[in-house]
């Protein structure tokens, strides 16, 4: 999304090349300034890499993760909360459009948000993983007490409803929660279907997009799991008991296929590890649906 511009620009770039010497740029003053190719190319060069390292993949369940927990949730929504969130919102914007607006709007005060560290060899989420500067799991509280305060404004309200369900959804993804020294596995290197990877990259979008673009059929697959048994327990719980369940979760991420070996940097994972995390994949957007929901009802009950 990021590199959009650039690339375009790029294109601009290359197409003209065989045309013009010259290529104009409004300068800062309103006036045009001359570039030479050599420098013009230079500038886009530079803007595609700045885009492809500041690139939103290692930030969150990808685009779809996000949007479809987010539409589950609002078709859960009780009249009264979904009256206030659509006032908040302004018409026609839907939970699904505001639940990538974190990523997009990640800067590096809020980057640590998205996540906490927690060790993979811990047996449940303890709160001094989070650190001073705040994490997925203290922004969920941070955020839901904004809603409830009486005093906030209303611009203040509406972005913190965008955080709230972005990070209720980023605690159900288990690498936001887990890490092995590595970055909640942005630095183990994987070959995914020979293809090179990284083991945070293939929970954030990877094996979603691998089994499905299509946003519909991963909602019916999700929905699908919305039985009233499941419903009434995924309601339970804090987010600190969420976070538990995630870290427990990724300690299979983080294995070899059916064995408890943690994978060396350099693993080779196909449709054996697809099938292993695709239905861990499906409950976890379900119950991060659910949970977004519940959280909401109770705040705007
Ligand atoms: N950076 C460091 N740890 C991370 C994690 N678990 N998820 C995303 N980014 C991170
Ligand atoms: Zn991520
Ligand atoms: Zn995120």
């Amino acid at each position: 999304m990021f590199a959009i511009p650039y690339l375009i620009g790029g294109i601009v770039a290359a197409t003209e090349d065989g045309i013009i010497n010259k290529i104009h740029v409004l300068s800062k003053g309103g006036g045009m300034s001359s570039y030479s190719k050599r420098q013009f190319v230079r500038i886009i060069s530079v803007g595609i890499i700045a885009a492809l390292m500041l690139s939103p993949s290692a930030w969150a369940w990808g685009r779809i993760g996000h949007r479809v927990a987010a539409e589950m949730a609002e078709s859960r929504l009780s009249p009264r909360a979904l009256a206030v969130i659509h006032e908040l919102l302004g018409p026609g914007v839907s939970l699904s459009d505001i639940s990538t607006w974190a990523d997009e709007h990640r800067n590096p005060s809020s980057g640590a948000w998205h996540y906490v560290d927690v060790p993979i060899t811990e047996s449940r989420y303890d709160p001094k993983y989070c650190l001073s500067k705040g994490c997925v799991v203290s922004k969920i509280a941070d955020f839901r007490r904004i809603l409830i305060d009486r005093r906030a404004d209303k611009f203040k309200k509406q972005e913190a409803l965008k955080y709230l369900v972005h990070f209720i959804e980023d605690l159900h993804q288990p690498l936001h929660v887990a890490d092995n020294n590595d970055r909640g596995g942005n630095q183990t290197q994987v070959r995914f279907f020979n293809r090179g990877s990284n083991l945070h990259r293939l929970w954030d979008s990877q094996l979603i997009e691998n089994k499905s673009h299509n946003e519909q059929d991963w909602l019916r697959d999700i929905n699908s799991l919305a039985t009233s048994q499941n419903v009434s327990q995924w309601s339970k719980g804090t987010p600190e008991d969420w976070a538990a369940e995630s870290l427990q979760i990724a300690k299979k991420a983080y294995c070899l296929p059916g064995t408890n070996t943690v994978m060396p940097s350099g693993t080779k994972l196909d449709d054996n590890y697809c099938r292993m995390a695709l239905p861990i994949i499906q409950t976890q957007l379900a119950k991060a649906a659910i949970r977004v929901a519940a959280t909401l009802n109770e705040i705007f009950r």
